[in-house]
Protein backbone atom coordinates (compact mmCIF):
# COMPACT_ATOMS: atom_id res chain seq x y z
CA UNK A 1 0.00 0.00 0.00
CA UNK A 2 1.19 3.44 -1.19
CA UNK A 3 2.30 5.88 1.65
CA UNK A 4 -0.41 8.82 0.30
CA UNK A 5 -3.30 5.87 1.31
CA UNK A 6 -2.01 5.94 5.23
CA UNK A 7 -0.13 9.44 5.61
CA UNK A 8 -1.10 12.97 4.57
CA UNK A 9 2.01 14.59 3.94
CA UNK A 10 0.72 17.73 4.66
CA UNK A 11 -0.21 17.41 8.02
CA UNK A 12 2.63 16.24 9.77
CA UNK A 13 3.79 18.69 11.98
CA UNK A 14 7.77 17.03 12.05
CA UNK A 15 7.45 16.41 8.80
CA UNK A 16 6.76 20.08 8.08
CA UNK A 17 8.77 21.67 10.38
CA UNK A 18 11.84 19.72 8.15
CA UNK A 19 10.42 20.71 5.25
CA UNK A 20 10.72 24.18 5.98
CA UNK A 21 13.98 23.99 7.82
CA UNK A 22 15.19 22.09 4.00
CA UNK A 23 13.55 24.96 2.22
CA UNK A 24 15.23 27.64 4.01
CA UNK A 25 18.36 26.07 3.56
CA UNK A 26 17.74 26.02 0.21
CA UNK A 27 16.69 29.81 -0.24
CA UNK A 28 19.90 30.85 1.17
CA UNK A 29 22.07 28.19 -0.76
CA UNK A 30 20.39 29.79 -4.04
CA UNK A 31 22.08 33.36 -2.92
CA UNK A 32 25.65 31.72 -2.69
CA UNK A 33 25.47 29.18 -5.80
CA UNK A 34 25.04 30.60 -9.39
CA UNK A 35 21.78 29.08 -10.41
CA UNK A 36 20.26 30.41 -13.85
CA UNK A 37 18.15 27.45 -14.91
CA UNK A 38 16.75 25.20 -12.18
CA UNK A 39 14.71 22.30 -12.12
CA UNK A 40 13.17 20.85 -9.16
CA UNK A 41 13.04 16.57 -9.15
CA UNK A 42 11.42 14.96 -6.70
CA UNK A 43 8.43 12.85 -5.09
CA UNK A 44 5.49 14.98 -4.88
CA UNK A 45 3.00 12.29 -4.36
CA UNK A 46 -0.41 13.42 -4.28
CA UNK A 47 -0.03 16.49 -1.94
CA UNK A 48 2.94 18.19 -3.53
CA UNK A 49 3.59 19.91 -0.45
CA UNK A 50 7.85 20.44 -0.85
CA UNK A 51 6.62 21.18 -4.56
CA UNK A 52 4.37 24.15 -3.59
CA UNK A 53 7.40 25.87 -1.08
CA UNK A 54 10.13 24.88 -4.45
CA UNK A 55 7.48 26.98 -6.67
CA UNK A 56 6.73 29.90 -4.12
CA UNK A 57 9.55 30.05 -1.71
CA UNK A 58 12.30 29.22 -4.41
CA UNK A 59 10.67 30.40 -7.79
CA UNK A 60 11.43 27.75 -9.41
CA UNK A 61 9.34 27.12 -12.42
CA UNK A 62 10.55 23.77 -14.19
CA UNK A 63 9.01 21.00 -11.36
CA UNK A 64 9.41 17.24 -12.02
CA UNK A 65 7.92 14.69 -10.10
CA UNK A 66 8.33 10.98 -10.26
CA UNK A 67 5.56 8.72 -9.05
CA UNK A 68 5.91 4.43 -9.70
CA UNK A 69 2.24 4.31 -8.11
CA UNK A 70 -0.52 3.56 -10.82
CA UNK A 71 -3.30 4.90 -8.97
CA UNK A 72 -0.81 7.48 -7.28
CA UNK A 73 0.44 8.47 -10.63
CA UNK A 74 -3.60 9.30 -11.91
CA UNK A 75 -4.11 10.92 -8.99
CA UNK A 76 -0.69 12.91 -9.19
CA UNK A 77 -1.75 14.50 -12.54
CA UNK A 78 -4.47 15.48 -11.71
CA UNK A 79 -3.82 17.15 -7.93
CA UNK A 80 -0.81 18.83 -9.55
CA UNK A 81 -0.77 22.16 -8.29
CA UNK A 82 1.18 24.51 -11.10
CA UNK A 83 0.96 24.41 -14.91
CA UNK A 84 4.66 23.54 -15.25
CA UNK A 85 4.68 20.72 -13.12
CA UNK A 86 5.13 16.97 -15.25
CA UNK A 87 4.16 14.17 -13.43
CA UNK A 88 6.60 11.19 -14.56
CA UNK A 89 5.58 7.73 -14.55
CA UNK A 90 7.40 4.98 -13.07
CA UNK A 91 10.09 4.10 -10.67
CA UNK A 92 12.93 6.32 -9.65
CA UNK A 93 15.48 3.83 -10.92
CA UNK A 94 14.15 3.84 -14.10
CA UNK A 95 13.59 7.59 -14.92
CA UNK A 96 16.27 8.56 -13.48
CA UNK A 97 18.22 7.01 -16.20
CA UNK A 98 16.21 8.49 -18.55
CA UNK A 99 17.05 12.22 -17.11
CA UNK A 100 20.88 11.50 -17.89
CA UNK A 101 19.74 10.02 -21.86
CA UNK A 102 21.48 11.65 -24.77
CA UNK A 103 19.51 14.51 -25.66
CA UNK A 104 17.67 14.98 -22.03
CA UNK A 105 16.08 18.32 -21.73
CA UNK A 106 17.22 17.77 -17.93
CA UNK A 107 20.97 17.49 -18.44
CA UNK A 108 21.68 21.42 -18.69
CA UNK A 109 20.47 22.83 -15.41
CA UNK A 110 21.03 22.58 -11.85
CA UNK A 111 18.80 20.20 -10.58
CA UNK A 112 17.49 21.00 -6.85
CA UNK A 113 16.64 17.26 -6.06
CA UNK A 114 14.29 15.84 -3.35
CA UNK A 115 13.91 12.13 -3.43
CA UNK A 116 12.02 12.13 -0.22
CA UNK A 117 11.60 8.38 -0.40
CA UNK A 118 8.59 6.19 2.28
CA UNK A 119 10.81 3.12 2.79
CA UNK A 120 14.14 2.34 4.25
CA UNK A 121 17.41 2.85 2.49
CA UNK A 122 17.62 -0.42 0.17
CA UNK A 123 19.85 -0.80 -2.66
CA UNK A 124 17.95 0.08 -5.26
CA UNK A 125 18.01 3.34 -3.23
CA UNK A 126 21.79 3.02 -3.47
CA UNK A 127 21.74 3.03 -6.68
CA UNK A 128 19.29 5.88 -7.24
CA UNK A 129 21.62 7.92 -4.70
CA UNK A 130 24.69 6.45 -6.58
CA UNK A 131 24.34 7.72 -10.20
CA UNK A 132 22.50 11.29 -9.08
CA UNK A 133 26.05 12.24 -7.51
CA UNK A 134 27.73 10.82 -10.00
CA UNK A 135 26.07 12.70 -13.00
CA UNK A 136 23.79 15.45 -11.45
CA UNK A 137 24.77 18.45 -13.35
CA UNK A 138 27.39 20.99 -11.27
CA UNK A 139 25.86 23.00 -9.49
CA UNK A 140 22.94 21.21 -8.11
CA UNK A 141 21.36 20.33 -4.69
CA UNK A 142 21.04 16.25 -3.52
CA UNK A 143 18.91 15.31 -0.76
CA UNK A 144 17.82 12.35 0.48
CA UNK A 145 14.86 11.19 3.28
CA UNK A 146 14.50 7.60 4.43
CA UNK A 147 12.99 5.48 7.07
CA UNK A 148 15.54 4.79 9.42
CA UNK A 149 13.88 2.55 12.02
CA UNK A 150 16.83 -0.11 13.05
CA UNK A 151 14.19 -3.38 12.84
CA UNK A 152 13.84 -2.33 8.67
CA UNK A 153 18.00 -2.91 8.65
CA UNK A 154 17.59 -6.55 10.95
CA UNK A 155 18.53 -7.54 14.38
CA UNK A 156 21.04 -5.11 15.84
CA UNK A 157 23.93 -7.97 15.64
CA UNK A 158 23.18 -8.21 11.90
CA UNK A 159 23.00 -4.39 10.72
CA UNK A 160 26.79 -3.57 10.63
CA UNK A 161 26.61 -6.31 7.69
CA UNK A 162 23.43 -5.23 6.30
CA UNK A 163 24.91 -1.48 6.52
CA UNK A 164 28.01 -2.61 4.68
CA UNK A 165 25.69 -4.95 1.99
CA UNK A 166 23.71 -1.32 1.12
CA UNK A 167 26.59 1.16 1.47
CA UNK A 168 29.86 -0.65 0.46
CA UNK A 169 32.93 0.85 1.63
CA UNK A 170 31.15 4.06 2.83
CA UNK A 171 29.76 2.12 6.09
CA UNK A 172 32.65 1.66 8.17
CA UNK A 173 34.74 -1.63 8.95
CA UNK A 174 34.70 -0.67 12.27
CA UNK A 175 31.27 -0.31 12.47
CA UNK A 176 29.42 -1.98 15.69
CA UNK A 177 26.71 -3.39 17.07
CA UNK A 178 26.58 -0.70 19.85
CA UNK A 179 26.39 1.74 16.49
CA UNK A 180 23.32 0.41 15.52
CA UNK A 181 20.63 0.01 18.75
CA UNK A 182 17.45 1.40 18.33
CA UNK A 183 18.16 4.69 19.83
CA UNK A 184 21.84 5.01 17.90
CA UNK A 185 20.69 3.56 14.77
CA UNK A 186 19.13 6.76 12.97
CA UNK A 187 22.30 9.10 13.32
CA UNK A 188 24.72 5.99 12.58
CA UNK A 189 23.00 5.78 9.02
CA UNK A 190 22.83 9.21 8.40
CA UNK A 191 26.32 9.21 8.90
CA UNK A 192 27.18 6.26 6.37
CA UNK A 193 24.83 7.73 3.93
CA UNK A 194 26.32 11.14 3.85
CA UNK A 195 29.74 9.32 3.74
CA UNK A 196 28.34 7.50 0.90
CA UNK A 197 27.57 10.71 -1.00
CA UNK A 198 30.63 12.48 -0.11
CA UNK A 199 32.73 8.88 -1.53
CA UNK A 200 30.78 8.88 -4.12
CA UNK A 201 31.44 12.14 -5.58
CA UNK A 202 35.36 12.11 -4.98
CA UNK A 203 35.23 8.46 -6.74
CA UNK A 204 33.47 9.84 -9.64
CA UNK A 205 36.14 12.80 -9.88
CA UNK A 206 33.78 15.80 -9.11
CA UNK A 207 36.28 18.67 -9.01
CA UNK A 208 34.35 20.30 -6.49
CA UNK A 209 33.28 17.27 -4.57
CA UNK A 210 30.32 17.32 -2.20
CA UNK A 211 29.41 19.46 0.71
CA UNK A 212 27.32 18.24 3.11
CA UNK A 213 24.53 20.74 3.82
CA UNK A 214 21.40 19.04 5.05
CA UNK A 215 21.24 16.45 7.82
CA UNK A 216 17.81 16.33 9.71
CA UNK A 217 16.30 13.60 11.80
CA UNK A 218 12.61 14.02 12.85
CA UNK A 219 9.57 11.42 13.55
CA UNK A 220 6.05 11.58 13.37
CA UNK A 221 5.52 7.98 14.09
CA UNK A 222 8.68 6.30 12.41
CA UNK A 223 12.18 8.05 12.64
CA UNK A 224 13.03 9.17 9.37
CA UNK A 225 16.67 11.00 8.14
CA UNK A 226 16.97 13.52 5.46
CA UNK A 227 20.94 14.12 4.32
CA UNK A 228 21.76 16.10 1.53
CA UNK A 229 24.45 18.40 0.38
CA UNK A 230 25.83 20.30 -2.60
CA UNK A 231 27.80 19.36 -5.84
CA UNK A 232 29.49 22.81 -6.75
CA UNK A 233 32.01 23.27 -8.92
CA UNK A 234 35.59 24.38 -8.04
CA UNK A 235 34.36 28.09 -7.72
CA UNK A 236 31.82 27.47 -6.04
CA UNK A 237 32.79 25.47 -3.13
CA UNK A 238 34.10 27.98 -0.84
CA UNK A 239 30.72 29.74 -0.79
CA UNK A 240 29.11 26.58 -0.10
CA UNK A 241 31.36 25.93 2.48
CA UNK A 242 31.39 29.35 4.65
CA UNK A 243 27.72 29.40 4.47
CA UNK A 244 27.07 25.84 5.83
CA UNK A 245 29.28 26.65 8.40
CA UNK A 246 27.42 29.29 9.98
CA UNK A 247 26.12 29.28 13.49
CA UNK A 248 22.21 30.20 11.93
CA UNK A 249 22.77 27.34 9.27
CA UNK A 250 18.85 25.48 9.33
CA UNK A 251 19.93 21.93 7.58
CA UNK A 252 22.09 20.91 10.67
CA UNK A 253 19.71 20.00 13.36
CA UNK A 254 21.50 17.54 16.44
CA UNK A 255 18.16 16.30 18.02
CA UNK A 256 15.78 14.28 16.01
CA UNK A 257 12.89 16.96 15.60
CA UNK A 258 9.78 15.61 17.03
CA UNK A 259 6.44 18.19 17.68
CA UNK A 260 3.98 17.62 19.88
CA UNK A 261 0.16 17.47 18.83
CA UNK A 262 -1.16 20.46 20.10
CA UNK A 263 -4.66 21.72 19.83
CA UNK A 264 -4.96 25.29 18.19
CA UNK A 265 -5.92 26.68 21.73
CA UNK A 266 -2.53 25.45 23.25
CA UNK A 267 -0.56 26.52 20.48
CA UNK A 268 -1.74 29.82 20.35
CA UNK A 269 -1.40 30.26 24.40
CA UNK A 270 2.19 29.21 24.49
CA UNK A 271 3.19 31.13 21.25
CA UNK A 272 1.68 34.35 22.59
CA UNK A 273 4.78 33.75 25.33
CA UNK A 274 7.53 33.71 23.15
CA UNK A 275 10.14 34.28 22.54
CA UNK A 276 11.03 35.18 25.86
CA UNK A 277 13.76 34.64 28.06
CA UNK A 278 13.92 33.10 30.58
CA UNK A 279 12.98 29.98 28.72
CA UNK A 280 9.38 29.09 29.43
CA UNK A 281 8.57 26.63 31.74
CA UNK A 282 6.23 23.58 32.24
CA UNK A 283 5.46 25.34 35.79
CA UNK A 284 4.44 28.27 33.52
CA UNK A 285 2.15 26.19 30.98
CA UNK A 286 0.74 24.72 34.11
CA UNK A 287 0.00 28.09 35.33
CA UNK A 288 -1.61 28.77 31.96
CA UNK A 289 -4.24 25.78 33.12
CA UNK A 290 -2.99 23.06 30.99
CA UNK A 291 0.27 21.12 30.60
CA UNK A 292 2.77 19.26 28.20
CA UNK A 293 6.05 17.07 29.31
CA UNK A 294 8.86 18.86 28.91
CA UNK A 295 10.52 17.29 26.23
CA UNK A 296 7.39 18.80 24.14
CA UNK A 297 7.70 22.07 25.81
CA UNK A 298 11.29 22.50 24.66
CA UNK A 299 10.37 21.39 20.68
CA UNK A 300 7.49 23.71 20.37
CA UNK A 301 9.93 26.39 21.77
CA UNK A 302 12.81 25.64 19.60
CA UNK A 303 10.55 25.42 16.25
CA UNK A 304 7.12 27.58 17.13
CA UNK A 305 8.36 29.55 14.31
CA UNK A 306 7.77 26.43 11.95
CA UNK A 307 5.18 24.95 13.80
CA UNK A 308 1.70 24.39 11.33
CA UNK A 309 -1.54 25.44 11.71
CA UNK A 310 -4.07 22.75 10.58
CA UNK A 311 -7.87 23.52 10.23
CA UNK A 312 -10.64 21.17 8.49
CA UNK A 313 -12.41 22.55 5.81
CA UNK A 314 -16.27 21.51 5.74
CA UNK A 315 -16.50 21.19 1.99
C1 LIG B 1 7.04 10.32 1.10
S1 LIG B 1 6.00 10.58 -0.25
C2 LIG B 1 6.45 12.19 -0.81
C3 LIG B 1 6.01 13.34 0.08
C4 LIG B 1 6.29 14.73 -0.47
N1 LIG B 1 7.61 14.87 -1.01
C5 LIG B 1 6.06 15.82 0.59
O1 LIG B 1 6.96 16.62 0.94
O2 LIG B 1 4.93 15.90 1.10
C6 LIG B 1 6.70 9.51 -1.46
C7 LIG B 1 5.91 9.38 -2.77
O3 LIG B 1 6.80 8.88 -3.78
C8 LIG B 1 6.35 7.65 -4.32
N2 LIG B 1 7.57 6.84 -4.41
C9 LIG B 1 8.27 6.28 -3.38
N3 LIG B 1 9.37 5.64 -3.84
C10 LIG B 1 9.40 5.83 -5.20
C11 LIG B 1 10.30 5.43 -6.23
N4 LIG B 1 11.39 4.73 -5.95
N5 LIG B 1 10.02 5.80 -7.50
C12 LIG B 1 8.90 6.52 -7.79
N6 LIG B 1 7.99 6.91 -6.85
C13 LIG B 1 8.24 6.60 -5.56
C14 LIG B 1 5.31 7.11 -3.34
O4 LIG B 1 4.31 6.34 -4.01
C15 LIG B 1 4.75 8.39 -2.72
O5 LIG B 1 3.68 8.90 -3.48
Amino acid sequence: VSSFNIVNYSLRPSKHVQRQLVFDGLQRLSTSIPLDDRVYIGFGSIWFTDFVHAHKALGIERLVSIEHDAIGFSRASFNKPFSTVDVIKGDSSTVLKGMFAEGSEYIDSQWIMWLDYDGHFSEDVAADLRLVVERAPSNSVVIITFNAVGKRYGKPIERPKVLQQIFGSAAPATLAVADCTESKFPSTIASVAMRFMQTTAHDAGRIGGFVPAFRISYSDSANMVTVGGVLPTAASRTAVTELVKAADWPGFVDQPISIPHLTAREAIALQACLPCTPPLSRASVQSMGFDLEESQLDAFVRYYKQYPSFAQVVL
